[in-house]
């Protein structure tokens, strides 16, 4: 029988549920919260045939050489602060990611996580709301853990940790590693319910802080200084004319100047 890879992760006791193959981690995700999969859940698969994306792109999810996994939350917190939970697990996954590999990580604003400028992990979170309280949210990863060759359309910007260090991973141990930072890092944003005591934290990882950035808004582009983010996880850029600007996630794309980052 073949050995399913997460066998021995530790995840607080939790759910583990696991796909060999499946369309996508987060709908699945979805679908079990619907039907009342507790806070805590892990959806894992192997392989998904629709894997999704921010911005309605599609995640590419090759068999057997990466993680795919989407975690059911149900916190009590107000809705407003769901956003800050995918700043969060990107947190987690730089840590784990850099303690396994030794790869010097980053994060680009709010949680694609990159390795040499390009994109190593991409994190896409959804929440439902039932009566204007949170229902639940889905914070959904990928991470490129041992994938050799990536497709033309991406090669540019995707990266894996066997790309940047020609060394294959354990996948149940990064897995392992980026359960127990997330643990971590979400008890440390309960306490407050906002990024205060993660602030540091995330801004030291930040790929983005004191460099030229370019925010695309539908009213207009403009260039300014990212200086890293506030308690409310919102980017804070300063436009050429002294201006300071509050980015919100998800409204806005921010683009480095040179390459991806
Ligand atoms: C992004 O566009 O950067 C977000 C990508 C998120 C991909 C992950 S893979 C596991 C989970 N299931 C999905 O369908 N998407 C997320």
């Amino acid at each position: 029988m073949k050995t399913q890879y997460y066998m021995h992760t530790k995840w607080a006791g939790k759910n583990i549920i696991f796909y060999e193959k499946t369309g996508s981690t987060n709908i699945d995700a979805k679908r079990l919260a619907q039907e009342g999969a507790p806070h805590g859940t892990l959806v894992v698969a192997e392989e998904q045939t629709d894997g999704r994306g921010r911005r309605g792109r599609s995640w590419q999810a090759p068999a057997g050489k990466n993680i795919y996994f989407s975690m059911i939350l149900r916190p009590k917190f107000a809705a407003e602060h769901a956003s800050m939970l995918t700043l969060v697990m990107a947190m987690s996954v730089a840590r784990a990611i850099r303690e396994r590999s030794g790869l010097e990580t980053g994060i680009k604003w709010p949680n694609d996580i990159v390795v040499n400028k390009k994109k190593i992990c991409g994190i896409l979170t959804e929440m439902t709301l039932e009566e204007r309280a949170i229902g639940y949210v889905v914070v959904g990863v990928g991470i490129n853990v041992n994938q050799q060759v990536f497709p033309e359309d991406i090669r540019e910007t995707a990266t894996s940790l066997f790309c940047e260090s020609g060394r294959i991973f354990s996948r149940e141990e990064l897995l392992q590693s980026v359960m127990e930072a997330f643990e971590a890092d979400y008890e440390t944003f309960l306490k407050t319910e906002d990024m205060s005591l993660l602030r540091k934290d995330y801004n030291a990882w930040l790929v983005n802080t004191d460099s030229q950035v370019k925010v695309l808004e539908p009213t207009g582009d403009y260039v300014g200084i990212a200086h890293g983010i506030n308690e409310k996880g919102e980017l804070l850029v300063e436009r050429e004319n002294g201006q300071l600007e509050i980015v919100y996630a998800g409204e806005v794309s921010v683009r480095g100047i040179c390459g991806y980052v």
